[in-house]
């Protein structure tokens, strides 16, 4: 077998072979099954991109009309399941419990076939349905009311938002937060996206799949970034402020978050189309203070470090738009495994079509022949 040379984070290192999204980092390019997101997010909606992302082509109107019906039909989560999230504690993150909740869904639905086609497309619909509804009811039973039911005349993005904010959303609102799980909806082999192919890999169940890639979503330098953004923006304060922050973040080396890519070196799309989206809201719904922060640090941080490829990410301007549709800071990560749920889906049907498990090696750098030493001698 061939030695590789070791590659920390696995950088460059191909983990699949895979059709299901390509990124150029250079150019700053992003397409679902050969289609750009700019197309995606505007012309598309998030249930129609994940059908086209887990079965590979866009839907005709009746294969969207079918599988927007299943998804509503599975939409409401088993009492039980809710009685178990009442019991987490309301000072948890809604990402573990999430997570929790996700694993949960095993212990319901655990008839494992996964060479069942019907089987296969139950379990999307299910996942696809009810994590949304696992989010809004934590969200509402930690501040101690019950959950509301999900509401079959709206559709997915406008009832996710209903079950948040026990209020019908404005439809440009619903709009706005469709392009957003669109946008959020897979992303080549991140980190979440590799932890569920391994997980894929040993033919365990899609909850457990999308359990194990939740809990390496919630991480700050993944998809817990987009939280820690709004905090710096807080942190900051004003505009005047910005160049004086940067320093000392330099000076103590501190990562900017919100900020670099594995493979972009350029701004990441997506980060443009959500800096549009949130200008739209702002231009409807008011400005935000922290706006021209954001827009003075991006600046600032292209002057100083643009020339090493270090630009706005997907989760600098999230945070901007979530929170002028009434989004709480910390469930921005939860909504973005909401939106990439459709991504993990299609990157297990796909690991499963081909599978072999995953098994890496690793470069040893231990000791070799080590004495054991009875417990009493040990100085
Ligand atoms: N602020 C300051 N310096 C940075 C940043 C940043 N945000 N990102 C990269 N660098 C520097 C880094 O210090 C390193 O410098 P040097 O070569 O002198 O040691 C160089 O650029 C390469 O960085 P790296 O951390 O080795 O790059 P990576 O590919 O391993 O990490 C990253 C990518 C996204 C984890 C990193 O850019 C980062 O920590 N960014 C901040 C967290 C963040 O915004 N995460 C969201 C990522 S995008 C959406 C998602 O995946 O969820």
């Amino acid at each position: 077998m061939t030695v590789c040379e070791y590659k920390p984070g696995l950088e460059g290192i191909p983990a699949a072979q895979s059709s299901i999204s390509f990124v150029d980092g250079q150019q700053g390019i992003l397409e679902y099954r050969g289609i750009r997101i700019e197309e995606l997010a505007e012309k598309s909606t998030f249930l129609e991109t994940a059908y086209l992302l887990i079965w590979g082509a866009l839907p005709t109107q009746e294969e969207l009309a079918e599988f927007e019906t299943e998804i509503r039909y599975h939409r409401r989560i088993k009492y039980r399941i809710r009685d178990m999230m009442k019991c987490f504690p309301e000072t948890g993150h809604p990402m573990d419990a999430l997570q929790a909740s996700a694993a949960a869904l095993g212990l319901f639905y655990s008839r494992r076939a996964l060479d069942n086609p019907a089987y296969i497309r139950k379990a999307v619909v299910r996942l696809l349905a009810k994590i949304p509804t696992m989010v809004a009811a934590f969200q509402l039973m930690r501040k101690g009311n019950d959950p509301v039911q999900p509401r079959d005349d709206l559709g997915y993005a406008a009832n996710f938002l209903y079950m948040l904010n026990e209020r019908e959303p404005d439809p440009f609102a619903a709009k706005v937060f469709d392009a957003c799980l669109t946008l959020h909806a897979e992303q080549t082999m991140n980190a979440s996206t590799f932890s569920a192919r391994v997980t894929a890999s040993t033919l365990t169940d899609p909850y457990a799949v999308v359990a194990s890639a939740v809990g390496t979503l919630a991480g700050p330098l993944h998809g817990g970034a987009n939280e820690e953004v709004i905090e710096m923006l807080e942190e900051i304060g004003s505009v005047e402020n910005v160049r004086p922050y940067l320093e000392e973040l330099f000076r103590t080396k501190a990562k900017i978050m919100g900020f670099g890519h594995r493979v972009y070196k350029v701004k990441d799309p997506r980060a443009t189309i959500l800096q549009g989206l949130a200008e739209q809201l702002f231009a409807k719904y008011g400005d935000d203070q922290h706006y021209d922060i954001a827009v003075e640090l991006e600046k600032a941080i292209e002057e100083k470090l643009g020339h090493r490829g270090i630009y706005p990410n997907v989760d600098f301007y999230s945070g901007l738009v979530y929170r002028k549709l009434g989004i709480p800071t910390d469930l921005f990560t939860p909504i973005f495994a909401i939106a990439r749920v459709a991504g993990w889906l299609a990157h297990w049907k796909e690991q499963l079509g081909e599978n072999r498990i995953f098994r890496p090696t690793q470069i040893y750098t231990g000791d070799h022949q080590v004495d054991y030493i009875p417990i009493t001698e040990r100085g």
